[in-house]
């Protein structure tokens, strides 16, 4: 079934400002009279976010990167039976805080080269990426003091430290030049209302 809605996936660093801007393209895009749904990864659906306490909080090595790719493609497999599929089926647009292509840093990147088994776990059991995705670029050090002044329970990935941000930062604009029909690039390093004004330019011509 070919779904008739948007998915727009957001991507970045760690305090890149991802959700600040989710939620001020979904008020744009509501004030168009637009149907949109938000949501996030891990996270999303009931049982995903349950997925998300887990690899989100506590030790560092707590999983091994192996075992990571399982809970986080278990919980958004979950996530698109529930909630992203039905809404594209709907026809509504659907805006979400990361997707597969985070798998494919952290997981795929992080503690050695993971990248094929990011990718047949996901052809095996996702197969959908989406119709575009923002990646928020900017320096790593202003992310992590961003992030770091959240103060929240889910710091494992944050805890990784600032040379697993540098090593996101390129890996996901390789990822944009892979990917480079379906990513836009927009620089994070400004006010949120530059940021903002970018993406639903961005946004606009897609839709
Ligand atoms: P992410 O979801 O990518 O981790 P957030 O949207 O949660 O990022 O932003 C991280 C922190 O930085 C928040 O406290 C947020 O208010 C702040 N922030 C977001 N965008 C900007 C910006 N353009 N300039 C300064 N601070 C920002
Ligand atoms: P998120 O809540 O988006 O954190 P932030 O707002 O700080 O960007 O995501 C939490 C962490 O989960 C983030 O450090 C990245 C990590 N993550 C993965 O490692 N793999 C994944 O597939 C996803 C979706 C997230």
């Amino acid at each position: 079934m070919t779904p008739q809605g948007r998915f727009i996936s957001f991507e970045g660093i760690d305090g890149s400002g991802k959700s600040t801007q989710v939620a001020l393209l979904a008020d744009h895009l509501r004030a168009q009279g637009r149907e949109v749904v938000v949501t996030r990864e891990p996270g999303g659906s009931p049982g995903a976010e349950e997925i998300r306490a887990l690899v989100l909080q506590g030790a560092v090595d707590r999983w091994s990167a192996e075992t990571e790719i399982l809970l986080f493609t278990a919980a958004r497999r979950d996530h698109l039976e529930r909630t992203i599929r039905p809404a594209l089926a709907a026809g509504k647009i659907v805006i979400c805080d990361r997707f597969a292509d985070s798998t494919r840093m952290y997981q795929g990147l992080s503690r050695g080269d993971l990248r094929g088994a990011v990718d047949a776990l996901h052809t095996l059991m996702i197969g959908l990426e989406p119709d575009l995705t923002i990646l928020i670029d900017m320096d790593p050090a202003a992310g992590l003091a961003r992030a770091k002044a959240r103060q929240t329970v889910e710091e494992r990935f944050e805890d990784f430290g600032a040379g697993l941000q540098e090593a996101m930062r390129a890996g996901f604009l390789a990822l944009a030049q892979e990917f480079a029909q379906r990513f836009r690039v927009i620089d994070g390093g400004r006010g949120v209302d530059a940021v903002a004004k970018d993406i639903r330019d961005v946004v606009a011509a897609v839709l």
